[in-house]
């Protein structure tokens, strides 16, 4: 953390003003770092699931989060102590004070408290454990306004959208939607740096399927890889992700397809593989809506750590838009053969509804005989221009009726992986730094990988003085023009100077230095290996796109210098 915040990767936020838990700056590495990783996401979730992206709110009006169930059910349980007034997050301060994980529920919490007899950091006691809610609330408009609350996900703004979606997607099913952007918990308290922000950024993909078609087409892409998993009874499995679902650890294709893709993902930008497990949520830990979730771990100094969610969301939230909303988030899946089904409908009596209800009486008529009744109603209700309207049975009658069926209206499943990207940001960060000797002498390195360091090229002249500095800022304008992330850099030592790119992460030195000004070559020197090539200068820009989109080294490209 000292050399991410040295080096300009991040930064607290309102530092001038003694700083706040929970908010960091994306400093400018940092910032790159994250946007690249966003575009490799981006890359394989969006555009190779032939999804799209969209961009809502981050400002929520407060019947989206009734409905989805944040308002009332998005708690964490907190403990306050009498003595102090400091309040924890009751599951996590038992965790680091005792090193037991109790799962969240006011239960188990006030249950542990008790046995272990756990006092606050200053020594008074706690009063009884209460869940306090994560939402950021909110009022839009001047005055009393209207209530709304900041995102806890990016998620709701697709299923709110659901239905202009489904008709983008030509109604047909399957279809993924994605939406990258800030979501803000206010968490009880965070003091892990980068892993619990209040403000956070999310990359979601809300996959929509038919509730009997969770299968992916690509799923034979992963299927042979060995994952680790732990199931939620906390057996370790080493298998592959086709025995995984034929054993039914993990309940279906399509969560194994994203937990494949998920992993592929991770190593691509620099996750390593030993570090890395998928979890699956025990049945009492799982959040609201979802039947059954994995959670991407990697091993980190803390520990543990969630840094990506899988869940089965199933029709949780659409239902829910649907009960709140009034509107039908239902997709209509057409038979191969029409059927024949016998229904009991109401049959509109006009000679009465035209009296009665005057300009009304045809869309009540339709909307009632749309219905399909069960048992023989008093009254039916029916939503005509955003009234309810509750019509008495003297206005129908039941019949039996027989119907041509083309179809049937379903209430889609969602598959969602749930990617933080603060905590991916972090954890590359984490895996990718590295010590060893070079020269006698220790260095750090960060050995991220090319495809997403912040600073891809570094543009040095061997000396801080002309004509050294005007050919390197030459070059680095060249480099700039063909899109490369550049830096140039005359300040100190070479040697020091490598250091620096070394510690930051950036794959490749180019020196200017005295045989440039008799053959036009510059080196190229690799972070990894401190190897150098000389190259010409004019085939500098074809290599470096290759080197930096390949695991190629650099002496297939130059030759050798010293
Ligand atoms: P935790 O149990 O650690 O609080 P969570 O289970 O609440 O996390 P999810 O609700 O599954 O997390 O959120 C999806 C992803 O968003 C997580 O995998 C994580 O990467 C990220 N995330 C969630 N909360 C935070 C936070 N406070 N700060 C940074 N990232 C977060
Ligand atoms: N959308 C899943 C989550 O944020 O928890």
């Amino acid at each position: 953390m000292e050399m991410l915040t040295r080096r300009g990767f991040i930064w607290q936020s309102f530092e001038i003003y003694g700083g706040m838990a929970g908010f960091i700056d994306y400093a400018p590495l940092g910032n790159n770092l994250r946007r690249k990783i966003e575009n490799i996401w981006r890359r394989r979730f969006v555009v190779e699931e032939r999804a799209v992206e969209i961009d809502t709110p981050l400002i929520g009006v407060e019947e989206v989060f009734i409905a989805s169930g944040h308002a009332t059910s998005f708690n964490d349980i907190a403990i306050e102590c009498k003595n102090c007034n400091r309040i924890f997050r009751a599951d996590h301060y038992i965790k680091e004070k005792l090193g037991i994980e109790v799962e969240g529920s006011l239960n188990a919490i006030k249950e542990a408290l008790e046995y272990y007899n756990v006092k606050c950091e200053c020594g008074g006691d706690f009063k009884d454990p209460a869940p306090i809610s994560l939402m950021f609330s909110t009022s839009i408009g001047p005055g009393k306004g209207r209530k709304g609350y900041l995102r806890p996900e990016t998620a709701q703004g697709i299923f709110i959208d659901f239905r202009r979606l489904l008709s983008y997607f030509r109604d047909k099913l399957p279809f993924g939607v994605a939406q990258i952007g800030r979501a803000f918990r206010n968490e009880i308290s965070p003091r892990q740096g980068m892993i619990r922000l209040r403000e956070f950024n999310q990359a979601e993909l809300e996959y929509f399927v038919h509730p009997g078609e969770k299968r992916h087409e690509n799923f034979k892409k992963y299927a042979f890889d060995v994952v680790r998993l732990l199931d939620k009874f906390d057996v370790e499995h080493r298998i592959t992700l086709k025995e995984a679902v034929e054993k039914g650890i993990i309940a279906h294709e399509l969560l194994a397809y994203f937990i494949g893709k998920t992993r592929r993902f991770l190593l691509e930008i620099g996750i390593k593989d030993e570090k890395l497990r998928f979890r699956q949520h025990k049945d009492d830990e799982r959040a609201h809506y979802a039947t059954d979730c994995w959670d991407a771990e990697v091993l980190l100094s803390i520990g543990w750590t969630e840094i990506v969610g899988i869940a089965d969301r199933t029709d949780y939230d659409l239902n829910k838009h649907i009960k709140h909303s009034g509107e039908d988030l239902r997709v209509f899946i057409p038979y191969e053969n029409p059927i024949k089904v016998k229904k009991r409908k109401a049959i509109p009596k006009m000679n009465k509804i035209g009296p009665a209800f005057r300009e009304k009486a045809k869309e009540i008529s339709k909307k009632l005989s749309e219905i399909e009744i069960e048992k023989d109603p008093e009254f039916i209700e029916v939503k005509v221009d955003g009234e309810v309207l509750r019509i008495s049975k003297e206005f129908f009658e039941i019949q039996e009726v027989e119907e041509e069926v083309s179809g049937e209206k379903i209430v889609p499943h969602v598959i969602e992986p749930s990617f933080g990207l603060d905590r991916i940001t972090y954890s590359v960060l984490e895996h990718s730094f590295d010590k060893d000797t070079v020269d006698g002498e220790e260095r750090k390195v960060l050995r991220l990988k090319r495809v997403v360091a912040p600073v891809e090229v570094a543009v040095l002249p061997l000396l801080s003085k002309e004509p050294f500095t005007t050919k390197a800022l030459e070059i680095l304008e060249l480099l700039q023009s063909a899109g490369f992330y550049t830096e140039y850099d005359d300040s100190g030592s070479i040697g020091r100077r490598y250091r620096r790119y070394d510690e930051i992460g950036t794959p490749f030195c180019i020196t200017v230095d005295h045989q440039t000004f008799e053959d036009d070559t510059v080196t190229i020197r690799d972070r990894d290996t401190t190897k150098q090539v000389r190259i010409q200068i004019s085939q500098l820009i074809s290599a470096l796109k290759e080197l930096l989109s390949s695991g190629k080294s650099i002496e297939e490209f130059g030759i050798p210098f010293r």
